[in-house]
């Protein structure tokens, strides 16, 4: 029988200002697991804080996930970067695998991912 999704709740949406990321983590299946959430052009979009080229964290506690110029999502180990609306790779060492989307869910005030 398949476990059913939980919402767990990130963190209030207006703490999350634009081109910003904020760290979190979680359990899922009895398994610890880190994630981040970002606001790019107004939208939230959250990830598994798990880089797919060599399963390195993109962030480390308060860095930015974000590039220079706030137009790529980037892994500080060896600077893949994603697109982050889609989290597709679009250059460095990570061609044939992207991040992993977590569900986002506003309700309210609060930012939750379904896990
Ligand atoms: S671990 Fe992220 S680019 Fe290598």
């Amino acid at each position: 029988m398949a476990k059913e999704s939980q919402l767990l709740a990130v963190m209030p949406q207006l703490d999350l200002h634009e081109g910003t990321s904020v760290m979190f983590r979680f359990e899922k299946h009895g398994e610890a697991l880190e994630g981040f959430v970002i606001r790019h052009h107004g939208n939230i979009y959250a990830y598994l804080n798990l880089c797919p080229h060599a399963s390195e964290p993109i962030i480390d506690g308060t860095q930015s996930a974000f590039n220079s110029d706030k137009r790529y999502i980037v892994c500080r180990e060896h600077f893949a970067m994603f697109n982050p609306e889609t989290g597709v790779c679009v250059s460095g060492p990570c061609p044939i695998a992207d991040l992993y989307r977590l569900p986002v869910i506003v309700q309210g005030d609060m930012i939750f991912i379904s896990t």
